[in-house]
Order: C-alpha cells, then structure tokens, then sequence
C-alpha cells in the first residue's frame, strides 16, 4: 500500500496481475509479486483515507501482512534526503482528546502508540541495506546527485502521522512524544495504518524514505523525489523484503523437515 499512484507504479509493474476491482473510489488491483499472493493499492493522503483502504485491505481481501511504502519529512537533523525509516513505534501527533484522555492516546482505548513486531522490522532493515547496497544499479549517480544522496541510511524510528504537511521546523517542537522520545519522521498515514492492523491483530510494517526536511523547502521536489527515487526504493525494499521472507519460508520448512527425519532407520524395523 503506498499513498500516491507514482509511489506504487513501479512494483505494480513488478507484479502478475490477475484482476482489478474499484471499491470506495480505491482500485485494488491482486495478482502475485515475487511468488506471493498480492494485493496493491494506493490510499490517496491521509490518516482517513488510510484508514478505511487498509480496512478493505484486511476485511476484503483477508490479507495476512500490510506493508506501506512512501515519503516523509525528516524531523530528526541526523535524517537527511533519501535515507530510510523503517517505524519502530507510530503515534499520531494530532490526536489530542484533552482533558478527558492524555495527549496522543487514541480515545477510549489505552494506546498511544504502535509498534510493529520486532522481528519483521529487523528484517525491513536488512532488506532496505540490502538495497541501499546496490543502490546505484537502480538509480543513477546523476539523478542521486540531483537530489544530494551520497551515502544513504536505514535507521528504525519513531514516526509522527497526522493530517498535515509540515512545512515548518517550529512545528517539529510540538510534535515529540516526549522528552526522551522524539519524532524522527513525520509523514500523513503510516500510525493510522497502524491502528487499524493492530486492531485487526494483523502484522504490518511502515517504511518511509526521507524526501524533505519538513521546512519551508519541503514541497519543491516532492513529485520529482517521488517519480525519481522513492518509487525506485519502494519497489526495491519491497522485493528484498519479500525475497527474505521467502528464505524465512523455506528455511523454516527445511528445518521442519530435517525434524522429520529419522537418525536410525532400523529402529522402524521391529
Ligand atoms: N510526507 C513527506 N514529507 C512530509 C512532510 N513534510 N509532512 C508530512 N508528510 C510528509
């Protein structure tokens, strides 16, 4: 799931697509990606939006796994354009139900904050290094220069979801879940994606690629960085994402097999 058509084209040119249907103004078009059975959609902005595709994603289609791939605004100054965040915890920075219920907790439940399972977040990460790795056999050197991408970086991060575009570094202030615990990244989707998983008890992951610094100067590039780069990075952390899942698959299934096999033969033959 990506938020803009441009942020999903290329992997929905990856994909064998068997059929496509429009529910809710949203085409979910299925078929199969890297072997496993795929459902690829774009939400269009926001946590609404967001929220009611992901919804058909999981009530519809029955989806076992929601990976959500775009951009976001760097918050943090160690993030800079074209490096990735893979959420480790998502909050919505806009929720705000004061003083009935704490800044940031999603009223009438305990939450304010989610977080994908661990395991599938470090594989995110290995994945999106693997593909930083090769990353110029994908992109070329002029057009990351164009954008400034020298050495590219994964981290796992804090993200802020709310509706709107930050164009502004004072905001950044006001935003932080605490002290101790800043945003890194704020983008318009990925906790309200979340929230809907976590209720559906469905794994998910939210992976953004840095295309501004959430300043004045955010929205100068914003199309060029989505149908130059970060269209490439979705397709490309998604398909190594995938490639590690099926190592895990068959990995798992060898081991199991292994499992079945028996040391001494002759104690069978009784
Ligand atoms: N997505 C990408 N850049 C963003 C920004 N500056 N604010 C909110 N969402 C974004």
């Amino acid at each position: 799931m990506g938020a803009m058509p441009q942020e999903v084209d290329l992997i929905k040119m990856e994909m064998n697509i068997q059929a496509e249907e429009t529910i809710g103004e949203r085409t979910f078009f299925s078929g199969s990606l890297n072997g496993f059975d795929t459902v690829l959609v774009f939400s269009r902005w926001g946590k609404v939006a967001a929220s009611s595709t992901a919804t058909t994603l999981l009530d519809k289609y029955k989806i076992d796994f929601l990976l959500f791939t775009g951009v976001a605004g760097a918050v943090d100054p160690i993030l800079n354009i074209g490096d990735v965040v893979i959420g480790k915890k998502l909050y919505q920075h806009d929720m705000d139900a004061r003083p009935i219920f704490p800044r940031f907790q999603i009223p009438l439940t305990d939450k304010l904050t989610f977080s994908p399972n661990e395991i599938h977040v470090s594989q995110a990460e290995v994945a999106a290094n693997k593909y930083l790795n090769n990353l110029q056999s994908d992109i070329s050197i002029e057009i990351l220069s164009k954008f400034s991408i020298v050495h590219p970086k994964v981290i796992r991060g804090i993200i802020a979801t709310g509706d709107q575009f930050v164009t502004d570094t004072q905001a950044h202030e006001g935003m932080h879940l605490s002290d101790s615990e800043k945003a890194q990244a704020v983008e318009m989707e990925g906790a309200a994606v979340a929230q809907i998983c976590e209720e559906y008890n469905k794994p998910y992951l939210i992976i953004r690629i840095i295309s501004d610094k959430a300043d004045h100067s955010a929205t100068i590039d914003l199309n060029a960085f989505i149908e130059n780069i970060s269209n490439h990075y979705s397709r490309g952390i998604a398909l190594e994402f995938l490639s590690t899942l099926q190592n895990n698959i068959t990995e798992k299934a060898n081991e199991k097999i292994e499992s079945w096999k028996i040391e001494d033969p002759s104690v069978l033959m009784t």
